[in-house]
């Protein structure tokens, strides 16, 4: 589309990859199939949530952290009720390329080696993010310099997996959140290689791999008119028009609520020819209003046969990385809850599915409108000291280091409101040895030297008392955890 001029120069190669990734996955399919209908009489209710999906031949996945794989409990609950993972953090690029063209294999291994032992599907996030980049990724490269770096960088990292993954996030969170249709954001890709670093990366990746799905993934693209979602369908089509290798569209859907045009979002991007996968799905809410939020995300997908699987973002509450909006099927000690029942129910209702037809119902429409659900905030696996400030009646701010490199960390901080509600927050502390913040997310920031203050998004400003909420962000620097103070007016 002329809205999206992404035109790279990069060799053209054709398409059977995809079709041979088609063919192996309808094979994977008839296998789950197969081996269910020996277990199962027909039409029987399964009981865990993969079991559940593989009978219309989708699967359900959840994203796993290494660190908490000594948790028995956490990954007999992996090993139970799904059958597909994504790492949570531990293949993204500064995790896995700590230096250039250094590997860091050890935890990812770690979660696919696990994976594969048990037969579960295995999708790859992410090859190409803003995010949680290496520090030695930065301004002071050329253009040339970054753009083999990147084909460097996909190439090993896949070639590493190769046979492993079912799917790449080649792309991630590309689109701008807000402003015009098909603008992207402004990161290192953009400023160096321009709005055509998005097909040299599908390129470089259908080049390392002509048997992957290649997907392209982002948040807030839930809604079929928002106009973040029209930039993307327009590049999706763009891409198939013009023969960029692209094979999925991953709606990373963190909400708290899918929008009522969820389904239509789903199937107008399955009409493109391409498949369409939930990929970090968790609702904020709680009791009946989150499981029926859960229950239309579920029958939207199942309803739509190239729509081939759901991931949660997690398995328990305590460690999701939005762990103050309580956002997934598990609570704090692993039992199930109400969603969790809902989600089993209606995959358990799904018409059989077991081949994706390219030809799904082609409900068309981007004609922009306002985009949707707020995205989310964050929190994860442990380490490093915990901090607080005073609490009563106003809240208290804990700063944990979640991840760390050579030269860069990630964090979550934890709002927590005191013996009352909270009605917006802000957030402060003072760098110790010149760290500085890349990217912070479900916060704003305002940084004058080493001072950071955060406040509240719109979405997370109110905390009922003695709850929580979580931002996050990562940072260039040692890994520190200063104290941090909390106001609320
Ligand atoms: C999040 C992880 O869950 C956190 O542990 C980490 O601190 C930040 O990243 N979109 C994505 C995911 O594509 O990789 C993000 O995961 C959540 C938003």
């Amino acid at each position: 589309m002329s809205d999206f001029p992404l035109s790279a120069g990069g060799a053209r190669r054709p398409l059977s990859g995809s079709r041979r990734a088609l063919t192996a996955g309808a094979l994977g399919v008839l296998g789950v199939v197969t081996a269910l209908a020996t277990t199962l009489p027909a039409n029987a209710a399964a009981s865990t949530l993969g079991a559940a999906a593989a009978q219309s031949g989708r699967y359900f996945g959840t994203a796993i952290a290494a660190g908490h794989m000594n948790d028995s409990t956490y990954v007999a609950t992996w090993d139970r009720e799904f059958n597909s993972v994504t790492a949570e953090n531990e293949m993204k690029w500064g995790p896995i390329e700590p230096s250039r063209n250094s590997f860091n294999w050890g935890s990812a291994d770690q979660i696919v080696n696990h994976a594969v032992s048990k037969g579960m599907k295995v999708r790859g996030h992410t090859l190409v993010w803003h995010a949680q980049l290496p520090s030695w990724i930065n301004n002071n490269m050329s253009a040339s310099d970054l753009r083999s770096a990147m084909t460097n960088h996909i190439t090993q990292v896949m070639n590493h997996y190769k046979g492993k993954v079912y799917a790449w996030d080649v792309v991630n969170e590309a689109f701008n959140d807000g402003g015009a249709v098909g603008t992207l954001r402004s990161s290192i890709f953009t400023q160096k290689l321009g709005n055509g670093f998005i097909e040299e990366a599908f390129r470089a990746a259908r080049a390392a791999d002509p048997n992957v799905k290649l997907c392209y993934n982002d948040y807030n693209i839930d809604n079929a008119t928002a106009a973040k979602t029209q930039g993307v369908y327009n590049m999706v089509k763009d891409f198939k028009a013009r023969g960029v290798p692209i094979d999925c569209v991953g709606l990373q859907s963190h909400f708290g609520n899918p929008p009522s045009n969820y389904q239509q979002n789903i199937a107008q991007f399955a009409a493109l020819g391409v498949d369409v996968q939930i990929t970090e799905l968790d609702v904020g809410g709680s009791g009946s209003t989150q499981a029926d939020a859960y229950r239309r995300v579920v029958q939207a997908c199942t309803a739509v046969p190239r729509c081939a699987g759901i991931t949660v973002w997690g398995i328990t509450d305590k460690w999701s990385w939005r762990s103050g909006d309580t956002p997934l099927l598990f609570d704090g000690n692993f039992n199930k809850k109400q969603a969790y029942n809902s989600v089993l129910d209606a995959l358990n209702a799904a018409t059989p599915n077991t081949s994706p037809s390219p030809s799904a119902s082609p409900s068309r429409s981007p004609s922009a409108s306002p985009s949707a659900s707020p995205s989310a905030s964050p929190s994860a696996s442990p380490s490093a000291s915990p901090t607080r400030s005073p609490l009563p009646g106003g809240c208290s701010a804990t700063i944990k280091t979640i991840n760390s490199w050579g030269g860069g960390f990630q964090s979550e901080v934890t709002v927590q409101a005191g013996s009352s509600a909270v009605n917006g927050w802000t957030v402060k502390w003072t760098w110790p040895s010149g760290q500085s913040i890349s990217s912070l997310w479900n916060g704003r920031q305002s940084t004058s030297g080493s001072s950071v203050t955060v406040t509240n998004e719109t979405y997370n400003g109110s905390i009922a008392a003695g709850g929580s909420t979580t931002f996050g962000f990562t940072a260039n620097g040692n890994a520190a955890t200063p104290t941090a103070t909390c106001t609320s007016p």
